[in-house]
């Protein structure tokens, strides 16, 4: 793979995982990797049925056979209460398991079988029979589903919405040249982080609960089981030290951690409790089908006079959730009249949720591909299309960006991918039986902050340590951390010591939203920098020290050691600098916004309206930029479409760590090569039975199917922020499946609409 330099000497030093080793050799312990004394298994059972009554369920084959513990179900699991405490807007599965005979969706848990072993757990699960009645027909698609416009569905759709509008579209549409119509739809789309969902519970007498459980934001997991179990706060502990993979399936905490926890409790040991991969299909939230209708009008070059943006996604009865498509087209083009519409259709599935750039994945397929179509329709590059209508402000907030590279990113991806090499002409570039074709589309994501707290101090050993609840789910939060925090103080990140993901820890952000390493990195960045001033103090204050005495200014931090200035071989390294401070050392904690810390994550009412106007508060709008290209080659005879390049320029700010950010967005990239191509829930309409629902036939990318990948960053420093850093991460998904459609277009002149991209030659 070719690797470019990278572009601006400030984005940080290309640093490999510290807790690569660790991964790699094992020793990661993941939330389902711990075997305690007296552990039981619970094993769930799944409804057959979508809608509907449980009539009965017959437990006594399951309790009779050897090793079960007990079998748990609506008719005697302990009462749980509300949880006020979910994030509006991250996903359904809001209701608590076993709660009544109510079959709101197929495959919901119904009951759970507790064993001395896995092997008993599930034989006895085996052995449970469930009747059913009233059983209704299910709604099981958007195509067949009662489409409603979320303004009219009462308090939390309004509160969801992102229902907005400016100038007068209608008129401008009517009165404009060129007019694009078209209607895009994506399928249901499944998470499939590598590690299973899984929960180890045990209780400490009646009132303390601790849950290791792979998180995406352990603070909301704590606020939700202390809800649900009556608890106080600080008597649930959350552990996350290791996540494989979250990409919105962790936001939320969801019913099989309740369950676990009330089995713990129930049969008085620790309970594990692992997800089978059919069931991770189910129950931690997936992204719904979404149908788009994208309405242009343009002048006859393609500058854009209006765009009016309909959308509609599939929910569940029992959880309302919306994918707007919307948050793709509000903002990036200079177009005056504007309208985005939501809808949902209320479904009896399971409850969609935050997965891979919620919003702004299928948005972007619509938005992108609609501006592919006038380019085709005007006569005008697509690339040159995106640069007439480029806006220098934010013309959804009416505010300045922050920052804003996104021509830099066109150019230097148009010049990566070869751009210039592109026929304008549709199907007239050949390779033996294939057809070759190039896209583009343009990558957007807003850049959320959120208070965090981080302590990050000097152990007495004069080892650096950092700590915080904010998760690594993967992206590399601990290396990131480490590098914030050794830029500061001196040293090298290897010699840094993170740690994370638990709630003994101060609070912090969501590793969600791409807003962790702003959010997290402003908090270590300002308790390290006060933690430094503590450091010199001391220093100066260290009698008989070659130190002491020295003027604060002359001082400053090099290799682990408080130096002198004018000459930094003469100094006092951390251990001793710390050495009065007692057994725990010398820590600061600070909070990023104490203001803020207080009135969100200090009480219930974190929603993701909260995170959004985070991203235009004060007086810039804060957002990633980025531009996709993609080269396809397509089969003449058989229409298989093949990616054989794909590039991606990305204005980011700052890149702490040039290293796993590029992963991120290799990562990021690869998904949407899926989407475009692959990923597809394929259901039964009749009975809302998902008929993939495993990694056999649900189809991801895999390393055939994946070709050279470039990533490049063009970003300089952001205002917004110490460190100068914006949203990694959910941008790599954004805009792939529309460059890889726009380039089948270019390849053959079919204009495709529906993911996952399938030609056929009839
Ligand atoms: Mo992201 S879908 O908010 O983890």
């Amino acid at each position: 793979m070719k690797t470019h330099p990278v572009a601006h000497l400030t984005h940080g030093p290309a640093t490999s995982r510290i807790d690569g080793i660790a991964k790699v050799t094992g020793r990661a312990d993941y939330s389902a990797d711990a075997v305690p004394e007296g552990l039981a298994h619970a094993v769930l059972v799944g409804a057959t049925i979508a809608r509907g009554k449980i009539a009965s369920i017959d437990t006594a084959a399951a309790l009779a056979a050897p090793g079960v513990l007990a079998v748990l179900t609506h008719a005697n699991a302990p009462k749980m209460k509300k949880a006020a405490a979910f994030p509006l807007g991250a996903s359904g599965h809001r209701r608590r398991p076993f709660l009544d005979e109510e079959i709101h969706y197929r495959g919901q848990h119904i009951a759970a079988v507790v064993a001395v072993s896995l092997e008993a757990a599930r034989h006895g699960a085996s052995l449970v029979r469930v009747t059913y009645r009233d059983e209704t027909p299910p709604a099981a698609t958007l195509a067949t589903g009662d489409v409603q416009r979320m303004a009219s569905m009462g308090f939390m759709a309004k509160a969801l919405s992102e229902d907005t509008q400016r100038g007068e579209p209608d008129s401008a549409l009517a009165s404009a040249p060129l007019v694009i119509e078209a209607v895009y739809t994506t399928p249901r789309h499944y998470h499939a982080a590598m590690e299973p969902h899984a929960t180890l519970a045990w209780w400490e007498g009646e009132d303390r609960l601790s849950v290791r459980e792979g998180s995406q934001w352990v603070d909301g997991a704590q606020d939700v089981l202390a809800n649900w179990f009556g608890l106080k706060r600080d008597d649930v502990r959350l552990i996350s030290s290791f996540v494989g993979g979250g990409f919105g399936s962790r936001v939320n905490i969801y019913p099989h951690a309740a369950i676990a926890a009330m089995a713990s409790r129930v049969v008085g040991r620790p309970v594990k409790l692992v997800l089978s991969r059919s069931q991770v299909f189910l129950a931690v939230g997936n992204r719904p089908a979404t149908r788009q209708r994208l309405r242009l009008g343009a002048d006859a070059q393609g500058k854009l006079s209006a765009l009016i943006h309909e959308t509609a996604n599939e929910t569940s009865r029992d959880a309302l959730y919306g994918e707007p498509g919307s948050r793709s087209s509000h903002a990036t083009y200079a177009v005056a009249n504007y309208r985005a519409e939501n809808s949902v259709a209320e479904l009896d599935i399971s409850p969609p949720g935050w997965m891979r750039a919620p919003g702004e994945a299928p948005g972007s397929f619509a938005v992108e591909s609609a501006l592919d179509e006038l380019a085709a329709k005007a006569g005008t590059d697509p690339l040159a299309l995106r640069l007439l209508n480029h806006v220098d402000s934010d013309p959804h907030s009416g505010k300045p960006w922050s920052s804003r590279k996104l021509k830099e990113a066109y150019a230097a991806g148009a010049e990566a991918i070869g751009w210039s090499r592109r026929s304008a002409e549709p199907r007239s570039r050949r390779e033996g039986h294939e057809w070759i074709g190039l896209g583009m589309a343009t990558a957007s994501y807003p850049t959320r902050s959120f208070p965090s707290e981080a302590r990050v101090g000097v152990s007495r050993e004069g080892r650096v340590f950092v700590e915080s609840r904010g998760v690594d789910i993967g992206q590399g939060t601990y290396t990131a951390m480490a590098i914030v925090a050794a830029e500061v103080l001196g040293v090298s990140p290897s010699l840094v010591d993170v740690r994370l993901g638990d709630t003994r820890y101060p609070r912090s952000a969501m590793a969600g939203g791409s807003m962790l390493s702003q959010s997290l990195g402003d908090a270590v960045h300002g308790a390290a920098v006060e933690l430094r001033e503590k450091l010199l103090d001391l220093a100066r204050r260290t009698k008989g020290s070659s130190l002491q005495g020295k003027e604060r200014a002359a001082l400053g931090v090099r290799d682990g050691r408080v130096v002198s200035l004018d000459a930094p071989t003469v100094g006092l390294d951390f251990a001793a600098v710390v050495s009065t401070q007692g057994e725990a050392g010398l820590s600061v904690t600070y909070h990023s916004l104490p203001t803020m810390v207080s009135r969100i994550i200090g009480s219930k009412a974190f929603t993701s309206a909260a995170g959004v106007r985070v991203q235009t508060a004060g007086d810039s709008s804060i957002h990633s930029w980025g531009a996709q290209f993609a080269e396809v080659a397509v089969d003449e005879e058989l229409g298989i479409i093949r990616v054989r390049r794909m590039v991606g320029a990305f204005d980011c700010g700052r890149i702490l760590n040039p290293k796993t950010a590029r992963s991120q967005m290799i990562g990021g990239m690869t998904m949407g090569l899926g989407m475009a191509l692959l990923e597809a829930g394929h259901v039964d309409p009749r009975t809302a039975q998902l008929v993939n629902g495993d990694l056999g036939e649900y189809l991801v990318p895999v390393h055939a199917d994946v070709p050279e990948i470039e990533v490049l960053f063009v970003g300089e420093p952001d205002p917004s922020n110490a460190l100068g850093i914006k949203s990694v991460g959910e941008i790599g998904i954004t805009g792939v499946a529309a460059a890889i459609a726009n380039a089948v277009y270019n390849a053959t002149g079919r204009r495709l609409r529906e993911l996952p991209l399938q030609l056929r030659t009839s």
